[in-house]
Formats: structure tokens, sequence, C-alpha cells
């Protein structure tokens, strides 16, 4: 009788492990993650990153999370699948404050010399006063780090990723902007989900 009950256990217990080893993969590859990490004062770039993250959300299966850069942690960056990063413009560069987001990588959370980062999709969006004043220095600095990091780079919304210009004869965001920061969210998804699947089917190839 006892005996019964052992099996009856064993048999219970090698169901739950096969479940665990089956499904566990199956839903971790049910979605990608991606965070977008901003920093912004007057709310311009902050509008952005909203509709950057409205466009991951219009691809199935994608997860997404806003947050300002001094608010990403270690955990929250090497366990998305793709970065995004906005930064208003100072000085026809990014702002000190997402500078020092990318020096953290490696003072805080140690991204070298494993290259945490590496083969994670990223993008860049920026807001700025004027017409031609930075935008598209302070994208494409962004995208250094990122290349730095051995990431795959993707543009999106405009060449080097989704901006805006904020004052003079063109304040605020307007819809064309917040279209471009959309396609820029969508792009990244869909680019984030390639190289999910890819790294699914061809595991060798990446390795
Ligand atoms: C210190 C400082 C420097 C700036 N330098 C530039 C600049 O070089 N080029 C530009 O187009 N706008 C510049 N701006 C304007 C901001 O980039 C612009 O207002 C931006 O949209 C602000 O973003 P936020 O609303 O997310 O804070 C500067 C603003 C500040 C405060």
């Amino acid at each position: 009788m006892q005996s019964k009950l052992f099996f009856k256990q064993l048999f219970a217990c090698c169901v739950w492990l096969i479940l665990v080893a089956v499904v566990s993969p199956v839903q971790a590859e049910q979605f990608v993650t991606v965070l977008v990490a901003y920093h912004s004062v007057s709310g311009h770039t902050e509008k952005m990153a909203h509709a950057v993250a409205e466009g991951v959300q219009s691809v199935p299966g994608t997860r997404v999370r806003v947050e300002r850069v001094e608010k990403v942690t270690a955990e929250v960056l090497f366990t998305a699948d793709a970065l995004v990063v906005g930064s208003p413009v100072y000085w026809s560069n990014m702002a000190g404050e997402v500078k020092t987001f990318f020096d953290n990588w490696q003072f805080k959370f140690g991204v070298w010399p494993d290259f945490k980062m590496r083969n994670k999709v990223g993008a860049a969006f920026a807001t700025g006063g004027q017409v031609s004043s930075g935008k598209e220095v302070t994208m494409l600095t962004i995208l250094a780090a990122m290349l730095g990091n051995q990431m795959i780079v993707v543009s999106g919304g405009g060449a080097f990723g989704a901006s805006a210009t904020t004052e003079g004869k063109s304040p605020g965001i307007d819809q064309d902007e917040l279209a471009d920061a959309r396609a820029l969210g969508k792009r990244v998804a869909e680019v984030a989900w390639m190289v999910k699947r890819g790294e699914v089917k061809q595991p060798s190839v990446l390795q």
C-alpha cells in the first residue's frame, strides 16, 4: 500500500518536472522586454518616452518598462531584451544625467568585461529647443555608447532615431513627432523579436 503511494508521488513529481522543463522556456520565449530610459526636466522627452512605449506595445508579445535613467537598476537593465534611451539636447549633446547613466553601467553595474549588454537591441530619441542644434549628435552619441557595448543599434522614426523640436516656432511635441516616436518603439520591438527568435533557433551561431 505504502509503495503504491510512493510510486504515485514519484509519478506526480516526474510530471511536474517535465512540465517545468518544457513550459518555462516556452513562456520565456513568449515576450520580449523593452526598457525605455530617459531624462527630462520640463516633460518633453518624457512625453516622447511614453510614445516610444506605445509603439513597443503595438507589437504583440512585448512588455515595456519606462524609467528615468537614475531609477534604472542593474537587474532591470540586464534582463531587458532591448533598450531605448532618450535625452534632451544640452549644448548639442546628451544631458549629463544620461552620460552618467551610461558610465554607471561600468561603475555601478560592472557591464565589462563580460559585455552584459551584448546583442541587446538599442535605439535613441531626443528633444531639442531649436530645429538644427544638436538632436542628431545627441542621438548618435547615445548610439555610440551602445555600439561600444556591442549592442545591435537600430533607427526608426528618423534616420538616427526619433526626435522633436520643442521651442521657438515649433513649441511642444506635435503629432508627427509622436508618430515618429511610436514608429521607433515599434521597430525596436520588431527587431528585438527577430534577435530573440534567432537566438532560440540558432544558438550555436551566436556563441
Ligand atoms: C542647459 C541647456 C542646454 C540646452 N542646449 C540646447 C542645445 O544645444 N540645442 C537645442 O536645440 N536645445 C537646447 N536646449 C533646450 C532643450 O534641449 C529642450 O528644451 C528640451 O526639449 C528639454 O527637454 P525636457 O522638456 O525633456 O527637459 C538646452 C536646454 C538646457 C536647459
